[in-house]
Protein backbone atom coordinates (compact mmCIF):
# COMPACT_ATOMS: atom_id res chain seq x y z
CA UNK A 1 0.00 0.00 0.00
CA UNK A 2 1.34 3.28 -0.51
CA UNK A 3 0.10 6.90 0.31
CA UNK A 4 -0.14 9.63 -1.72
CA UNK A 5 -2.05 12.85 0.06
CA UNK A 6 -4.85 11.07 1.87
CA UNK A 7 -5.33 8.28 -0.94
CA UNK A 8 -4.11 4.96 0.08
CA UNK A 9 -3.51 3.26 -3.30
CA UNK A 10 -3.24 -0.59 -3.77
CA UNK A 11 -0.38 -1.82 -4.43
CA UNK A 12 0.71 -5.41 -6.28
CA UNK A 13 1.28 -7.19 -3.12
CA UNK A 14 -2.30 -6.58 -2.14
CA UNK A 15 -3.41 -8.51 -5.78
CA UNK A 16 -3.91 -12.22 -6.86
CA UNK A 17 -1.97 -12.65 -10.23
CA UNK A 18 -1.58 -16.69 -10.72
CA UNK A 19 -2.73 -17.08 -14.45
CA UNK A 20 -4.35 -13.33 -14.69
CA UNK A 21 -3.88 -11.67 -17.95
CA UNK A 22 -2.52 -8.41 -16.97
CA UNK A 23 -2.65 -5.53 -18.55
CA UNK A 24 0.76 -2.97 -17.85
CA UNK A 25 0.91 0.22 -18.37
CA UNK A 26 4.95 1.32 -18.46
CA UNK A 27 6.93 4.29 -19.85
CA UNK A 28 9.12 2.85 -22.40
CA UNK A 29 9.24 6.34 -24.40
CA UNK A 30 13.30 5.83 -24.22
CA UNK A 31 15.79 7.95 -26.42
CA UNK A 32 16.47 6.64 -30.25
CA UNK A 33 19.29 7.41 -32.20
CA UNK A 34 18.48 7.67 -36.24
CA UNK A 35 19.14 4.50 -36.71
CA UNK A 36 16.08 3.67 -33.58
CA UNK A 37 18.82 1.90 -31.41
CA UNK A 38 18.09 2.72 -27.79
CA UNK A 39 20.97 5.40 -26.30
CA UNK A 40 19.25 5.04 -23.03
CA UNK A 41 17.51 1.97 -21.60
CA UNK A 42 17.27 3.43 -17.92
CA UNK A 43 13.06 3.40 -18.05
CA UNK A 44 13.54 -0.46 -19.18
CA UNK A 45 15.10 -1.45 -16.31
CA UNK A 46 13.03 0.72 -14.22
CA UNK A 47 10.38 -1.58 -15.24
CA UNK A 48 11.62 -4.93 -14.54
CA UNK A 49 10.93 -5.50 -11.28
CA UNK A 50 7.01 -5.42 -11.31
CA UNK A 51 7.39 -7.58 -14.49
CA UNK A 52 10.14 -9.56 -12.91
CA UNK A 53 7.46 -10.19 -10.05
CA UNK A 54 4.21 -10.64 -12.06
CA UNK A 55 6.77 -13.11 -14.03
CA UNK A 56 7.24 -15.08 -11.10
CA UNK A 57 3.84 -14.99 -9.63
CA UNK A 58 2.43 -16.61 -12.70
CA UNK A 59 0.71 -13.66 -14.74
CA UNK A 60 -0.06 -13.01 -18.17
CA UNK A 61 1.75 -10.07 -19.10
CA UNK A 62 1.03 -7.53 -21.86
CA UNK A 63 2.88 -4.10 -21.38
CA UNK A 64 1.33 -1.08 -23.06
CA UNK A 65 3.33 2.37 -23.94
CA UNK A 66 3.86 5.29 -26.53
CA UNK A 67 7.12 6.39 -27.91
CA UNK A 68 7.30 9.80 -28.75
CA UNK A 69 4.80 11.64 -30.19
CA UNK A 70 3.24 9.82 -33.35
CA UNK A 71 0.37 12.02 -32.67
CA UNK A 72 -2.18 8.96 -34.38
CA UNK A 73 -0.15 8.17 -37.09
CA UNK A 74 1.71 4.48 -37.38
CA UNK A 75 5.44 5.68 -37.70
CA UNK A 76 7.67 3.09 -38.24
CA UNK A 77 10.59 4.39 -36.93
CA UNK A 78 8.38 5.07 -33.86
CA UNK A 79 7.70 1.41 -32.93
CA UNK A 80 8.04 -0.39 -29.82
CA UNK A 81 10.37 -3.19 -31.55
CA UNK A 82 13.54 -2.45 -30.01
CA UNK A 83 12.24 -1.97 -26.55
CA UNK A 84 10.82 -5.75 -27.28
CA UNK A 85 14.65 -6.93 -28.25
CA UNK A 86 15.96 -5.33 -25.38
CA UNK A 87 13.69 -5.88 -22.58
CA UNK A 88 13.93 -9.71 -23.58
CA UNK A 89 17.63 -9.57 -23.49
CA UNK A 90 17.03 -8.32 -19.84
CA UNK A 91 14.40 -10.98 -18.86
CA UNK A 92 16.26 -13.64 -20.63
CA UNK A 93 13.36 -14.47 -22.08
CA UNK A 94 11.09 -14.06 -24.99
CA UNK A 95 9.24 -10.58 -25.55
CA UNK A 96 6.34 -11.12 -28.46
CA UNK A 97 6.18 -7.79 -30.18
CA UNK A 98 2.53 -7.75 -31.43
CA UNK A 99 1.45 -5.73 -34.62
CA UNK A 100 -0.71 -3.30 -33.03
CA UNK A 101 -2.23 -2.75 -29.50
CA UNK A 102 -6.06 -3.60 -29.89
CA UNK A 103 -8.01 -5.52 -32.78
CA UNK A 104 -8.65 -9.03 -33.72
CA UNK A 105 -5.10 -9.98 -34.23
CA UNK A 106 -3.97 -8.49 -30.89
CA UNK A 107 -6.29 -10.41 -28.80
CA UNK A 108 -6.08 -13.73 -30.55
CA UNK A 109 -2.31 -13.64 -29.96
CA UNK A 110 -3.02 -12.58 -25.87
CA UNK A 111 -5.66 -15.49 -25.88
CA UNK A 112 -2.59 -17.82 -26.56
CA UNK A 113 -0.76 -16.92 -23.96
CA UNK A 114 0.84 -18.99 -21.00
CA UNK A 115 1.73 -18.32 -17.82
CA UNK A 116 4.53 -15.95 -17.07
CA UNK A 117 4.33 -14.88 -20.94
CA UNK A 118 5.24 -11.34 -21.59
CA UNK A 119 3.92 -9.51 -24.82
CA UNK A 120 4.40 -5.72 -26.11
CA UNK A 121 1.95 -4.02 -27.50
CA UNK A 122 3.30 -1.82 -30.35
CA UNK A 123 2.91 1.89 -29.59
CA UNK A 124 -0.45 2.91 -28.12
CA UNK A 125 0.02 6.43 -29.51
CA UNK A 126 -0.57 5.07 -33.47
CA UNK A 127 -4.36 5.81 -32.34
CA UNK A 128 -5.07 9.41 -31.78
CA UNK A 129 -7.84 8.09 -29.64
CA UNK A 130 -5.40 7.39 -26.40
CA UNK A 131 -4.11 11.15 -26.12
CA UNK A 132 -8.16 11.67 -26.42
CA UNK A 133 -9.05 9.36 -23.75
CA UNK A 134 -11.21 8.18 -25.97
CA UNK A 135 -13.74 5.35 -23.87
CA UNK A 136 -14.24 2.84 -26.49
CA UNK A 137 -11.05 2.83 -27.26
CA UNK A 138 -10.03 2.56 -23.76
CA UNK A 139 -12.65 -0.60 -23.46
CA UNK A 140 -11.39 -2.31 -26.38
CA UNK A 141 -7.53 -2.08 -24.58
CA UNK A 142 -8.99 -3.41 -21.16
CA UNK A 143 -10.66 -6.30 -22.45
CA UNK A 144 -7.31 -7.36 -23.35
CA UNK A 145 -6.87 -8.42 -19.55
CA UNK A 146 -8.33 -8.95 -16.36
CA UNK A 147 -6.32 -6.49 -14.11
CA UNK A 148 -4.51 -3.32 -14.72
CA UNK A 149 -0.98 -2.67 -13.34
CA UNK A 150 0.13 1.17 -13.78
CA UNK A 151 3.75 1.43 -13.68
CA UNK A 152 4.45 4.31 -16.07
CA UNK A 153 5.11 6.95 -13.28
CA UNK A 154 6.71 9.35 -16.57
CA UNK A 155 3.28 9.32 -18.08
CA UNK A 156 1.10 9.70 -14.50
CA UNK A 157 0.53 13.48 -15.55
CA UNK A 158 -1.13 12.53 -18.68
CA UNK A 159 -4.94 11.73 -18.70
CA UNK A 160 -4.55 8.90 -21.80
CA UNK A 161 -6.81 5.88 -22.37
CA UNK A 162 -3.85 3.49 -21.49
CA UNK A 163 -2.76 5.87 -18.64
CA UNK A 164 -6.66 6.59 -16.82
CA UNK A 165 -9.11 5.29 -19.51
CA UNK A 166 -8.83 1.80 -19.10
CA UNK A 167 -9.10 1.79 -15.21
CA UNK A 168 -12.81 2.60 -16.02
CA UNK A 169 -13.02 -0.81 -17.14
CA UNK A 170 -10.40 -3.04 -14.79
CA UNK A 171 -9.13 -3.39 -11.19
CA UNK A 172 -6.43 -0.72 -11.40
CA UNK A 173 -3.50 -0.90 -9.37
CA UNK A 174 -0.07 0.57 -9.03
CA UNK A 175 3.13 -1.29 -9.74
CA UNK A 176 6.45 -0.73 -8.01
CA UNK A 177 8.04 1.82 -9.45
CA UNK A 178 5.26 4.07 -9.18
CA UNK A 179 5.26 3.03 -5.34
CA UNK A 180 8.84 3.95 -5.47
CA UNK A 181 8.89 6.82 -7.23
CA UNK A 182 5.91 8.32 -4.63
CA UNK A 183 7.29 7.24 -1.68
CA UNK A 184 10.78 8.77 -2.17
CA UNK A 185 9.49 12.02 -3.40
CA UNK A 186 6.14 12.19 -1.01
CA UNK A 187 8.04 11.59 1.52
CA UNK A 188 10.93 14.45 1.10
CA UNK A 189 7.83 16.76 0.80
CA UNK A 190 5.29 16.01 3.32
CA UNK A 191 8.70 14.61 6.28
CA UNK A 192 11.79 15.41 5.03
CA UNK A 193 14.69 15.48 6.67
CA UNK A 194 15.89 18.79 7.67
CA UNK A 195 17.56 20.83 6.25
CA UNK A 196 15.92 20.77 3.01
CA UNK A 197 17.28 22.39 0.17
CA UNK A 198 15.65 22.63 -3.52
CA UNK A 199 18.00 23.58 -6.27
CA UNK A 200 15.62 24.54 -9.42
CA UNK A 201 17.52 25.55 -12.98
CA UNK A 202 16.66 25.33 -16.17
CA UNK A 203 15.64 27.69 -19.17
CA UNK A 204 12.38 29.08 -18.19
CA UNK A 205 10.61 29.89 -15.09
CA UNK A 206 7.10 29.79 -16.98
CA UNK A 207 7.73 26.20 -16.65
CA UNK A 208 8.89 26.12 -12.99
CA UNK A 209 6.40 28.32 -11.51
CA UNK A 210 4.03 26.16 -10.03
CA UNK A 211 7.09 24.18 -8.55
CA UNK A 212 8.66 27.22 -6.99
CA UNK A 213 5.57 28.14 -4.78
CA UNK A 214 4.82 24.74 -3.21
CA UNK A 215 8.40 24.35 -2.14
CA UNK A 216 8.63 27.79 -0.90
CA UNK A 217 6.24 26.16 1.59
CA UNK A 218 8.45 23.65 2.73
CA UNK A 219 12.35 23.99 2.32
CA UNK A 220 14.48 25.89 4.08
CA UNK A 221 16.47 27.06 1.11
CA UNK A 222 15.63 27.56 -2.25
CA UNK A 223 18.68 28.41 -4.95
CA UNK A 224 17.63 29.09 -8.18
CA UNK A 225 19.83 29.20 -11.06
CA UNK A 226 20.17 28.26 -15.14
CA UNK A 227 17.77 30.84 -17.84
CA UNK A 228 15.77 30.78 -15.25
CA UNK A 229 17.24 33.50 -12.92
CA UNK A 230 17.76 35.95 -15.16
CA UNK A 231 13.92 36.97 -14.87
CA UNK A 232 14.68 37.41 -11.16
CA UNK A 233 17.45 39.83 -11.64
CA UNK A 234 15.09 41.50 -14.29
CA UNK A 235 12.42 41.27 -11.37
CA UNK A 236 14.69 43.06 -9.30
CA UNK A 237 16.07 45.54 -11.17
CA UNK A 238 19.03 44.29 -12.44
CA UNK A 239 20.59 44.54 -15.84
CA UNK A 240 21.30 41.72 -17.59
CA UNK A 241 22.38 42.54 -20.82
CA UNK A 242 21.40 39.79 -23.95
CA UNK A 243 20.38 37.38 -21.36
CA UNK A 244 16.72 34.78 -21.65
CA UNK A 245 14.44 37.07 -19.87
CA UNK A 246 10.59 35.93 -20.06
CA UNK A 247 9.20 39.68 -19.39
CA UNK A 248 5.98 38.32 -19.56
CA UNK A 249 6.74 36.35 -15.81
CA UNK A 250 8.12 39.43 -14.06
CA UNK A 251 5.24 40.09 -12.02
CA UNK A 252 5.46 35.67 -10.89
CA UNK A 253 9.46 35.98 -9.86
CA UNK A 254 8.36 39.46 -7.86
CA UNK A 255 5.57 38.12 -6.08
CA UNK A 256 7.68 34.71 -5.55
CA UNK A 257 10.75 36.73 -4.25
CA UNK A 258 7.94 38.34 -1.96
CA UNK A 259 6.42 34.95 -0.72
CA UNK A 260 10.58 33.76 0.45
CA UNK A 261 10.46 37.01 2.35
CA UNK A 262 7.18 36.73 3.88
CA UNK A 263 7.47 33.18 4.93
CA UNK A 264 11.41 33.48 5.77
CA UNK A 265 12.62 31.06 3.18
CA UNK A 266 16.18 32.66 1.52
CA UNK A 267 16.48 32.27 -1.87
CA UNK A 268 19.89 31.90 -3.14
CA UNK A 269 20.26 33.47 -6.42
CA UNK A 270 23.75 33.44 -8.84
CA UNK A 271 26.57 35.95 -7.49
CA UNK A 272 28.86 35.78 -10.51
CA UNK A 273 28.05 34.52 -13.57
CA UNK A 274 29.73 33.05 -17.22
CA UNK A 275 28.74 35.40 -19.90
CA UNK A 276 28.99 34.59 -23.70
CA UNK A 277 28.84 37.22 -26.94
CA UNK A 278 26.77 34.64 -27.91
CA UNK A 279 24.63 31.67 -27.71
CA UNK A 280 27.30 29.58 -29.32
CA UNK A 281 30.36 26.93 -28.26
CA UNK A 282 32.78 29.57 -30.64
CA UNK A 283 31.48 32.62 -28.28
CA UNK A 284 33.87 34.69 -26.47
CA UNK A 285 33.32 34.02 -22.92
CA UNK A 286 34.39 35.58 -19.53
CA UNK A 287 33.40 35.39 -15.98
CA UNK A 288 31.68 38.34 -14.55
CA UNK A 289 32.53 38.59 -10.78
CA UNK A 290 29.05 40.31 -9.90
CA UNK A 291 25.41 39.97 -10.71
CA UNK A 292 24.89 42.52 -13.32
CA UNK A 293 25.41 41.56 -16.82
CA UNK A 294 26.94 44.50 -19.40
CA UNK A 295 24.75 44.91 -22.65
CA UNK A 296 25.77 42.46 -25.46
CA UNK A 297 26.97 39.36 -23.27
CA UNK A 298 24.19 36.80 -21.82
CA UNK A 299 24.75 34.74 -19.04
CA UNK A 300 24.98 31.02 -20.05
CA UNK A 301 26.23 29.45 -16.46
CA UNK A 302 26.88 29.58 -12.93
CA UNK A 303 30.47 31.04 -11.95
CA UNK A 304 32.52 30.24 -9.25
CA UNK A 305 32.09 32.32 -6.78
CA UNK A 306 27.80 30.74 -6.73
CA UNK A 307 29.70 27.62 -7.11
CA UNK A 308 31.01 28.26 -3.70
CA UNK A 309 28.09 30.09 -2.32
CA UNK A 310 25.51 27.18 -2.86
CA UNK A 311 27.80 24.31 -1.90
CA UNK A 312 28.09 26.33 1.64
CA UNK A 313 24.18 25.41 1.58
CA UNK A 314 23.94 21.95 -0.18
CA UNK A 315 26.64 20.71 1.90
CA UNK A 316 24.41 21.37 5.00
CA UNK A 317 21.20 19.83 3.68
CA UNK A 318 19.41 16.70 4.65
CA UNK A 319 17.57 16.46 1.87
CA UNK A 320 18.26 18.04 -1.05
CA UNK A 321 15.97 18.06 -4.75
CA UNK A 322 17.13 19.38 -7.79
CA UNK A 323 15.49 20.01 -10.90
CA UNK A 324 16.85 21.92 -13.96
CA UNK A 325 21.03 22.51 -15.12
CA UNK A 326 23.02 25.82 -13.64
CA UNK A 327 23.87 26.88 -16.88
CA UNK A 328 23.34 25.61 -21.22
CA UNK A 329 24.80 22.49 -19.96
CA UNK A 330 24.21 20.50 -23.69
CA UNK A 331 26.94 23.00 -24.50
CA UNK A 332 30.32 21.49 -23.23
CA UNK A 333 31.99 25.07 -22.84
CA UNK A 334 28.84 26.04 -20.38
CA UNK A 335 28.65 22.93 -18.40
CA UNK A 336 31.58 23.18 -16.09
CA UNK A 337 28.60 24.79 -13.04
CA UNK A 338 25.97 22.23 -13.50
CA UNK A 339 28.75 19.47 -13.30
CA UNK A 340 30.63 20.95 -9.75
CA UNK A 341 26.65 21.55 -8.70
CA UNK A 342 26.34 17.60 -9.54
CA UNK A 343 29.74 16.64 -7.53
CA UNK A 344 28.75 18.78 -4.66
CA UNK A 345 25.24 17.10 -4.86
CA UNK A 346 26.70 13.63 -5.02
CA UNK A 347 29.45 14.30 -2.56
CA UNK A 348 26.05 16.06 0.41
CA UNK A 349 24.58 12.23 -0.56
CA UNK A 350 27.53 10.49 0.36
CA UNK A 351 27.95 12.27 3.51
CA UNK A 352 24.26 11.20 4.76
CA UNK A 353 21.77 13.42 2.44
CA UNK A 354 19.20 12.09 0.44
CA UNK A 355 19.09 13.58 -2.97
CA UNK A 356 16.25 13.15 -5.53
CA UNK A 357 16.53 14.73 -9.14
CA UNK A 358 14.00 15.18 -11.44
CA UNK A 359 14.30 13.46 -14.62
CA UNK A 360 15.09 15.24 -18.26
CA UNK A 361 17.51 17.60 -18.33
CA UNK A 362 19.40 16.99 -14.44
CA UNK A 363 19.35 13.31 -15.16
CA UNK A 364 21.12 13.82 -18.13
CA UNK A 365 23.43 16.45 -16.32
CA UNK A 366 24.74 13.90 -13.87
CA UNK A 367 25.09 10.89 -16.57
CA UNK A 368 27.54 13.43 -18.30
CA UNK A 369 29.51 13.93 -14.84
CA UNK A 370 29.19 10.32 -14.64
CA UNK A 371 27.18 10.50 -11.19
CA UNK A 372 24.35 8.59 -11.70
CA UNK A 373 24.89 6.02 -9.27
CA UNK A 374 26.01 8.78 -6.38
CA UNK A 375 22.50 10.05 -6.07
CA UNK A 376 19.81 8.79 -3.59
CA UNK A 377 17.05 8.94 -6.25
CA UNK A 378 16.55 9.94 -9.68
CA UNK A 379 13.26 10.10 -11.19
CA UNK A 380 12.11 8.26 -14.44
CA UNK A 381 9.80 11.39 -14.69
CA UNK A 382 10.44 14.53 -16.23
CA UNK A 383 6.85 16.67 -16.27
CA UNK A 384 5.33 14.33 -13.64
CA UNK A 385 7.87 15.07 -11.03
CA UNK A 386 7.86 18.53 -11.76
CA UNK A 387 3.89 17.77 -11.30
CA UNK A 388 4.04 15.92 -8.40
CA UNK A 389 6.33 18.85 -6.99
CA UNK A 390 4.23 21.39 -7.67
CA UNK A 391 1.88 19.68 -5.20
CA UNK A 392 -0.91 18.81 -8.49
CA UNK A 393 -3.26 15.50 -8.53
CA UNK A 394 -1.69 12.79 -11.21
CA UNK A 395 -4.64 11.51 -13.24
CA UNK A 396 -2.65 8.23 -13.69
CA UNK A 397 -2.44 7.91 -9.66
CA UNK A 398 -5.75 9.38 -8.76
CA UNK A 399 -7.48 6.35 -11.08
CA UNK A 400 -5.99 3.52 -9.20
CA UNK A 401 -8.27 1.72 -6.83
CA UNK A 402 -7.97 2.91 -3.09
CA UNK A 403 -6.84 -0.02 -0.70
C1 LIG B 1 8.17 11.65 -20.74
O1 LIG B 1 9.11 11.35 -21.51
O2 LIG B 1 8.22 12.63 -19.98
C2 LIG B 1 6.97 10.75 -20.68
O3 LIG B 1 7.17 9.56 -21.37
C3 LIG B 1 5.74 11.47 -21.18
O4 LIG B 1 5.88 11.77 -22.55
P1 LIG B 1 4.98 12.93 -23.19
O5 LIG B 1 5.51 14.22 -22.65
O6 LIG B 1 5.17 12.79 -24.69
O7 LIG B 1 3.56 12.69 -22.76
Amino acid sequence: MIIVAKKSIKDLKDTEIKGKKILVRVDFNVPLDAKQNITSDKRIQAALPTIEYLIKKGGRIILVSHLGRPKGEKKPELSLAPVAKRLGELLKKEVKMLPDCVGDQVKAEVDKMKDGDVVLLENVRFHKEETKNDPEFAKKLATLAELFVSDAFGTVHRAHASTVGVAAYLPAVSGFLIQKELDIMGKALSDPARPFVAIIGGAKISSKIGVLKNLLDKVDTLIIAGGMAYTFFKARGIEVGKSLVEDDQIPEAKEILKKAIDVGVPILLPIDHVVADKFAEDANVQVVPRTTIDAGWLGVDIGPDTVAKFKNAIMKAKTIIWNGPMGVFEMDKFAKGTIEIAKIVAAATEKGAISIIGGGDSAAAIKKAGLTNKMTHISTGGGASLEFMEGKELPGIACLQDK
